[in-house]
């Protein structure tokens, strides 16, 4: 549960009015102070169509996920007013649960004052989808502030009539909270129910036994991740087995490069295990968390930097019997700031959701929260929009590989990968990390469902180059561009060997231009970073408080990579770029991704370009754009 001051604060705003907003909303003339009009007035401004949020008002963490065992359908959730869902048979298009997406609010006996993040047992009491909760008696919860006994408890609720509501256990908490001699925590909350073989093998526990992270940390010592083990069928209790995972305060993995930094407080764990093809019980075990820091000094209820991170690890059983997980490589799974609270969940091969695509193997899919007004502490114009924040595009995670890399100095660190395997012979290695990429069939789909696809012929650029050599930083426009603000754009840049010597090179494109605004998403070899230059981003933001202009950014390593006879080449940089208006989420190499904002503000801002500076051979090529994506929700009205 991320923003907490926004939790218990429900916010519906009320139908927008299209012709109203016309009539005050010019795109084509410089923006008015937005966050002086009315209400809705820019409700279709900057809305993404392909992207799930509710029918209007706030979304916060993904959560709650699963698969319905009489459907087949995947049930998404997320925070609204207590939690809200939709339900999909090929993750493309969605339906709410309801006409009132609400399925679960605050206000029981339980959880009078609020409803933060849970999950999902599929097949839980009496084989029904049975939800455990973090139910919530007592604000202001933070990590920065003393934690009051009994705040954050963990409850069950169940649902009979599909998910479109979720009914509480007229009982107490089932996990009433943390276990004596653990008290003064910096959190206990966001159960994420799991299965795992190996833990089973390892807590020696029977075979198929429900295990649940809580996340937290304790404090004076760090954030960490309480484990418990169902202990009956009905999941009235749970069986405390330790913190199988503690990080020392504030520390990072490494250097905090390639993981930033573990913080003070965890938030949102989940646990699950990898292969190459998606999920895989036995596999490699990963976790994905939030981490929450500040610099010095504290400042109660403020939690300057939110970091959403993932880990592998192996389990380990020591001599007294406690399970640890020990973290193998660490990384970032999401660059962008404003991405975070992540939730995933195992979509089955054998679910009618996924053999609407053909897919042979079961998979595990993840959803961020990616905030529009910095967590709840920005002035962005959110009455006026009338909906706050949006979920990422459905991503699908593996266990990534990268072969044939040269074994030398760029693959030894403490970072977001592993040498899987080395070949001493060809002077080589395998790398193992975590592949991210777009759900197959959203991907098929972008391209598939595109009203309008365009080629761009490649092209080669260095200081040399005439059409860039007559100032430092040199754009050329695409020969077509978008028509509109919606399309998924793919392309790679190949580097010359010399490109990573380059103090100054930086090569990409920018998108979402006019003569008004425009964005450059480049990468440099100086930092190993790729940046989204968002400074000339929205004119509006020259009229509005709170259109955050930074620049995002994020480490990507592009290695070396053999290619025969003793040679090898800077791996080629591989972009696929979605644009859904004002939502721009960047994936890089299969296993980098930033996602964030981008408010241009003039219906001609549209132009492509690509962009170039500094000394370098680039090759650019491959470049197609496939605009108009998907209509997420065909059944709303609106
Ligand atoms: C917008 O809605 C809020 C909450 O309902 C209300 O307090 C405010 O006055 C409204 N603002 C305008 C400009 O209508
Ligand atoms: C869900 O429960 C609420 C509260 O009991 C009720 O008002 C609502 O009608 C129910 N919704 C559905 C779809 O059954
Ligand atoms: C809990 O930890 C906080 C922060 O270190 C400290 O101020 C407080 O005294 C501790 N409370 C208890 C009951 O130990
Ligand atoms: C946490 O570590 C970072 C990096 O060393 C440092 O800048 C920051 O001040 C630390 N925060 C606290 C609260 O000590
Ligand atoms: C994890 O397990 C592998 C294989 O058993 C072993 O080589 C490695 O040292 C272990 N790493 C940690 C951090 O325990
Ligand atoms: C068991 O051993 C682990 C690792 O040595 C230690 O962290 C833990 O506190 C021990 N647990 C108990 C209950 O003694
Ligand atoms: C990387 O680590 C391996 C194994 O420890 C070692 O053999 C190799 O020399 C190291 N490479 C570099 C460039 O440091
Ligand atoms: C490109 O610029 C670099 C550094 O300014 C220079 O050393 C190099 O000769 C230039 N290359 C060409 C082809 O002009
Ligand atoms: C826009 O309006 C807001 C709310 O009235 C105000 O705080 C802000 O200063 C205004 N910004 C500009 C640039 O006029
Ligand atoms: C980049 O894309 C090209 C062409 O689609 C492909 O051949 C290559 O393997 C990709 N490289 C990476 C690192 O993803
Ligand atoms: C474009 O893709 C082809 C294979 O599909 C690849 O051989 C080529 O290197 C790519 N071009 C660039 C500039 O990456
Ligand atoms: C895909 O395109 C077809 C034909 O234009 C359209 O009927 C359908 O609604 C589109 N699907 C989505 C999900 O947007």
């Amino acid at each position: 549960m991320a923003s907490l001051r926004n939790a218990a604060i429900a916010f519906i705003a009320s139908l927008p009015c299209r012709a109203l907003a016309s009539n005050i909303i010019d795109n084509n003339a410089s923006p008015p102070n937005l966050s002086t009009v009315f209400n809705n007035s820019i409700f279709y401004t900057w809305r993404p169509r392909s992207h799930v949020l509710p029918p209007s008002g706030q979304i916060g963490d993904p959560c709650m996920h699963y698969t319905d065992p009489t459907t087949g359908l995947f049930h998404i959730g997320y925070l609204h007013n207590g939690a809200a869902g939709a339900k999909t048979s090929d993750l493309i298009t969605w339906t709410d649960v309801a006409e009132d997406p609400t399925f679960i609010r605050a206000g029981g006996i339980n959880d009078p004052v609020a409803v933060f993040d849970g999950s999902v047992i599929p097949y839980g009491i009496n084989g029904t989808p049975t939800l455990l909760y973090t139910s919530v008696s007592y604000l202001p919860i933070q990590w920065t502030v003393p934690y009051t006994k009994g705040s954050e408890t963990q409850s069950l609720a169940v649902t009979y009539d599909g998910g479109a509501n979720f009914t509480k256990l007229e009982e107490g908490p089932v996990i009433p909270g943390p276990p004596f001699p653990v008290t003064n925590v910096t959190g206990f909350r966001d159960p994420y129910v799991f299965q795992s073989p190996q833990l089973d093998a390892a807590a020696i526990s029977p075979e198929g036994t429900w295990y649940s992270v809580i996340s937290g940390g304790i404090h004076g010592q760090g954030p960490s991740q309480f484990l418990f083990r169902q202990y009956d069928a009905d999941f009235r209790d749970w069986e405390y087995l330790g913190e199988w995972w503690r990080e020392e305060a504030n520390s990072s993995w490494g250097d905090g490069t390639w993981a930033g930094r573990w913080g003070f407080n965890f938030e949102v764990g989940n646990v699950f295990a990898l292969d190459t093809e998606g999920y895989n019980a036995e596999g490699e075990v990963f976790t994905t968390l939030g981490a929450e820091w500040s610099e010095v000094p504290i400042i109660p209820q403020v939690s300057q930097f939110r970091e959403m991170l993932w880990a592998a690890g192996n389990i380990t059983t020591s001599s007294n019997g406690s399970v640890h997980f020990d973290p193998t490589m660490a990384g970032k799974l999401d660059w962008g700031q404003w991405a975070y609270a992540a939730a995933g969940k195992l979509l089955p091969a054998n679910s009618s959701t996924s053999t609407s695509s053909g897919t042979a193997n079961d998979r595990f899919i993840s959803y961020l929260w990616l905030t529009n007004n910095n967590f709840g502490t920005s002035a962005f114009p959110t009455m006026p929009q009338g909906w706050n924040s949006v979920l990422t595009t459905t991503r699908e995670l593996a266990q990534g590989t990268i072969g044939n890399v040269i074994d030398n100095e760029l693959v030894n660190e403490t970072a977001s990968w592993r040498v899987g395997s080395r070949d001493t012979a060809t002077r080589t290695v395998e790398l193992i990390t975590l592949r991210q990429t777009i759900a197959r069939e959203i991907r098929a789909a972008f391209v598939s469902n595109a009203t309008r696809t365009f080629s761009q012929s490649g092209r080669s650029v260095s200081n040399s180059t005439s059409s860039y050599s007559n100032s430092n930083a040199s754009s050329l426009a695409f020969q077509q561009s978008p028509i509109s603000k919606f399309f998924m754009m793919t392309a790679s840049i190949a580097f010359s060997s010399s490109a990573r010597g380059s103090g100054d090179l930086k090569a990409g494109f920018k998108i979402l231009g006019s003569e008004y605004e425009s964005t450059a998403i480049y990468y440099q070899f100086s930092n190993e970073s790729l940046i989204v230059d968002r400074s000339n981003s929205s004119a509006a933001a020259l009229t509005t408080p709170g259109l955050l202009a930074n620049n995002e950014a994020g480490r990507l390593r592009l290695f070396d990579i053999a290619n025969g006879s003793n040679s090898s080449s800077i791996e080629t940089l591989n972009l696929t770029i979605v644009v859904d208006n004002s939502v721009v989420e960047i994936f890089a190499n299969d296993r980098f991704v930033l996602s964030t904002w981008i408010w241009s503000w003039y219906d001609e801002s549209t132009q492509i370009s690509f962009y170039h500076e500094g000394s370098g051979d680039v090759s650019f090529g491959n470049v197609t754009v496939y605009e108009g994506l998907v209509d997420a929700w065909p059944e709303r009205v609106y």
